[in-house]
């Protein structure tokens, strides 16, 4: 059994971490390959470092450009890497990013069959390049490792070809797995300015709210409102926005963190406040409240309770979402873990025994 794994963005590296070590102890040989989209030392390699995921077989250094560019110099160059160094059984891609699309269609056209991690996941936003990447990947996989009920019934609604495995979401897995690492070695008062003790959370990057000057300033001009220090890992993308403008006073931006700062960081913050969707099921899961900087989500199951609040881009909203989170005594659904076992063994057995709907 041999298994082709892409990989390419940083929440990939932490999905194909968990499975990684699954699909070796299952004795399935796995040859990953990093398509490159994300290469800044804090972007890629401090996930290899602290999840201990393996060197990749190859490295394309795809690097950025516009979607076209970036997605096609991803398939010349896994088309080619695939026909060097196939066969393959299975070609497992993650999520919903470039990277996973570029896998997606080469896999199809190969005539690998293809396994899709975290599929069914649907914002009903087509104007997402995300929400594009994730119907065509989904289209086209064999086998479709669905995180939640809610991912299954859409696949089911829109009628894939592919089988559905109810697998649990594999970032379940490595929260549990690190969160313990995370607040022992690296405590958030080691990680944070001396003065900072209580502070709201903040990460921004998806493209609606980083190339769009009114909604980024929307969520800047909240963040200066708040009554505490903003702690804010800036995602390349949203340096590169920012530039030179300065920003409020109470806003610390930092460098992008490793996976394990993050999770400790999470862990002691008052309120996260993302428009991350990893992390929003992270602050779910380890009990941290969470404002959502868009106007839906794929995670509806945060909603719950106000444990995720959607605010938008709009500083108004944005600021009443923060004084309105919930007392953390109340009630939290559980999702993610669906069948009470660790979503990565259940993607190794699956692919292990070769299952398809074909
Ligand atoms: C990508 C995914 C998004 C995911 C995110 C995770 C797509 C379409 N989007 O968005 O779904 O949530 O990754 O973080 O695949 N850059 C650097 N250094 C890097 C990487 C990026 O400077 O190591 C800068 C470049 O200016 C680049 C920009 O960030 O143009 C955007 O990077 P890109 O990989 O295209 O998309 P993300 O916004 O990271
Ligand atoms: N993350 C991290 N350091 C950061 C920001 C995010 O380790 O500075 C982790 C975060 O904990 C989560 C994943 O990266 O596990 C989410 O990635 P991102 O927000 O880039 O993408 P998305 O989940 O929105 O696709």
């Amino acid at each position: 059994m041999r298994v082709c794994t892409i990989i390419g963005a940083r929440p990939q590296f932490i999905k194909a971490a968990v499975v990684s070590q699954e699909l070796a102890q299952a004795g399935i040989e796995e040859v990953l390959i990093h398509t490159g989209q994300h290469y800044d030392p804090e972007m890629s390699r401090v996930f290899f470092d602290q999840l201990g995921l393996r060197e990749p077989d190859v490295n394309l250094g795809v690097g950025s450009g516009s979607h076209a560019i970036q997605t096609g110099r991803m398939m010349v160059d896994i088309e080619r890497f695939v026909a060097d160094t196939g066969p393959y059984d299975w070609m497992v891609v993650y999520g919903d990013t470039n990277s996973t699309i570029a896998g997606a269609l080469v896999a199809a056209k190969a005539g690998i069959s293809q396994a899709h991690v975290e599929a069914g996941l649907r914002s009903f936003n087509r104007k997402m390049p995300e929400e594009i990447n994730r119907i065509v990947t989904d289209s086209l996989a064999e086998l479709l490792f669905a995180p939640t009920d809610l991912a299954v019934q859409h696949l089911t609604r829109e009628g894939v070809e592919g089988q559905i495995v109810l697998s649990g979401d594999v970032m379940l897995d490595s929260t549990r797995h690190f969160l313990p690492k995370a607040r022992g070695e690296y405590p958030a008062r080691q990680l944070l300015p001396s003065d900072v003790r209580q502070y709201i959370l903040a990460t921004v990057h998806r493209a609606e709210n980083t190339d769009s000057v009114e909604r980024f300033d929307g969520i800047l001009e909240a963040f200066a409102a708040v009554p505490l220090p903003v702690v804010f890992p800036m995602h390349p993308r949203t340096r590169a926005v920012l530039g030179d403008r300065k920003l409020p006073a109470n806003v610390r931006a930092i460098a992008p963190v490793g996976y394990l700062e993050m999770l400790s960081l999470v862990s002691s913050a008052d309120v996260v406040v993302t428009d991350s969707g990893g992390l929003q099921k992270e602050a779910h899961w380890i009990g941290t409240p969470c404002v959502t900087l868009r106007a839906e989500t794929e995670w509806t199951e945060t909603l719950a309770g106000g444990w995720n609040q959607l605010a938008d881009a709009d500083p108004v909203r944005i600021r009443e979402a923060i004084a309105l989170v919930p007392d953390r005594s109340r009630e939290r659904t559980s999702f993610g873990d669906p069948a009470g076992r660790p979503a990565s063994r259940i993607i190794a057995e699956t692919l292990a025994a070769g299952r398809t709907s074909s």
